[in-house]
């Protein structure tokens, strides 16, 4: 897959370049240091859950690398590192007492980071709900909202101001429509309503968050939240068509966006989805909970879809991030009658459609519907099949490919008005892909599972020299591969 855009943009003086992981892709060590059982610990220890039965027991064993991860990432040049915490590993049951060494090693991870000149990005959940909340209903009950409020607070007492930005939520979606609705993530319900009191009782918790963290910090303390918003095209102008995508748009983004922006749900969602909930779990005053304002707006971006008027196939998940394995239940809850078209290549090796446009696309609209919000790409990259060569290296030509185009492509959005401040490429490592386990590699630097081993990839020395000199290089920029 060649570069299809040019070389050489330039980008805005403080532009933050970063990299991305999430705890339980990379941590490891599950049952150590009074960690607590979570949501996917049970899901992916569950035979036929996960490709190959992979856990994340070990994953890229982090938990026992910080230094040498930092040290990576001093190596790469990076001004930022976007971590979440895994809230059962500092508050076991998800509820009452946190655990010290828990905190702990989050709060050292963040003095080596400062230490070594680069920004804390903190999201405090990454999927892994303590497995004790979802006995008790998960995020389908309202009491979850409320602990993950308090959860937040003790966070913000621990790492206070060293956290540069704090992220309350990752991909709201996923957590709501894959974890309750296809069940394809943890904790696998397959049930329309369930997923869509999620959907609202993320919400909730988010602004509850937003609240706690302030309160704790004050007014100026800065939170965002990553969405994965979908960009959805329709197939034709038929109405039909056109009205296919309206409702892609309103249970995919819409029910995050016009809640946490805008105070309201989107006017169409209750009639599109009567016939499974009557959001009766809306109480009064939640949606200005909801509402408080936000400091940025995290936005993951992987690939477009198309869709038009028709009947789905079953097991048709829809494409990219939402595919994340098909299962006969689809994540869509209301949208029976859509469906999902296969989208022209390139593909990377999750069979996701490479299109660069479509983020100009998602940062120019967000630009013109929340002009004085700023963005920051909290997430994107792409898993290619990485073969290395005898010496280790890994030349994936392809990966810098990808990176080059997006890269430019947020440049363009920037050079057009959107106010996006940072990059963060999703992954500084390889890790633990969710349903699809260890087989598919989104890391600039190579994981070798069976050893730990951490070997940069020509992408990482890519990154390095975009960070070094604030401008696209060209995606042969990089010899010698860069050394730790
Ligand atoms: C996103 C997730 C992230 C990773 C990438 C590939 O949906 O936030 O953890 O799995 O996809």
């Amino acid at each position: 897959m060649p570069a299809t855009r040019p070389d050489g943009r330039a980008f805005p003086a403080d532009f933050l370049w970063g990299s991305a992981t999430a705890a339980y892709q990379i941590e490891g060590a599950a049952d150590e240091g009074g960690r607590g059982p979570s949501i996917w610990d049970t899901f992916s220890r569950t035979p036929g859950k996960t490709l190959d039965g992979d856990t994340g027991d070990v994953a890229a064993d982090h938990y026992h690398r910080v230094p040498e991860d930092v040290a990576l990432m001093q190596a790469l040049g990076l001004g930022a590192y976007r971590l979440s915490v895994s809230w059962p590993r500092v508050q076991p049951t998800g509820q009452g007492a946190f655990n010290d060494e828990g905190l702990a090693f989050y709060s050292d991870l963040v003095d080596r980071l400062i230490a070594a000149g680069i920004k804390p990005v903190v999201t405090l959940y990454h999927w892994d709900l303590p497995q004790a909340l979802e006995d008790a209903g998960g995020w389908t009950v309202r009491a979850t909202a409320e602990h993950f409020g308090r959860y937040a607070r003790r966070l913000a007492e621990v790492l206070g101001d060293r956290v540069h930005l704090w992220t309350t939520l990752n991909e709201p979606w996923c957590s709501a429509y894959l974890g309750y609705a296809s069940g394809v993530h943890a904790p696998g319900v397959t049930d329309g309503a369930a997923a869509l009191a999620a959907v609202h009782h993320l919400n909730l918790a988010h602004g509850l968050a937003v609240r706690e963290i302030r309160d704790v910090l004050g007014a100026d303390a800065p939170v965002s939240i990553t969405l994965n918003l979908h960009v959805t095209r329709a197939a034709t102008d038929d109405p039909a068509d056109l009205d296919a995508k309206d409702r892609i748009d309103t249970i995919a983004n819409e029910v995050f966006l016009q809640p946490i922006l805008e105070g309201r749900y989107p006017e169409r969602v209750a009639a599109d989805t009567a016939s499974v909930t009557d959001w009766s779990f809306v109480q009064s005053g939640d949606l200005e909970i909801i509402r408080t304002p936000l400091t940025q707006l995290g936005v993951n971006y992987y690939s477009t879809g198309r869709v038009r008027a028709g009947t789905p196939a079953v097991g048709d998940g829809g494409p990219g991030p939402d595919g994340h394995r098909s299962s006969a239940h689809s994540p869509w809850v209301g949208a029976d009658r859509v469906e999902w078209l296969p989208q022209p290549g390139p593909h990377t090796a999750m069979g996701w459609n490479i299109e660069p446009k479509g983020l100009v696309d998602l940062l120019l609209e967000l630009r013109d519907r929340y002009p004085a919000l700023p963005l920051v790409v909290t997430e994107n990259g792409a898993a290619f099949e990485d073969v290395p060569d005898a010496d280790g290296r890994v030349h994936d030509v392809e990966r810098i490919a990808y990176l080059h185009d997006h890269v430019d492509a947020v440049g363009e959005a920037i050079e057009a008005g959107a106010d996006v401040r940072g990059y963060f490429v999703w992954s500084l490592m390889d890790n633990f892909e969710w349903a699809y386990g260890y087989s598919r590699r989104f890391g600039i630097v190579r994981v070798d599972y069976a050893t730990g081993e951490r070997t940069p990839k020509d992408s990482a020395a890519w990154y390095a020299e975009l960070v070094r000199t604030n401008a696209v290089p060209p995606v042969d920029a990089v010899v010698p591969a860069l050394t730790v």
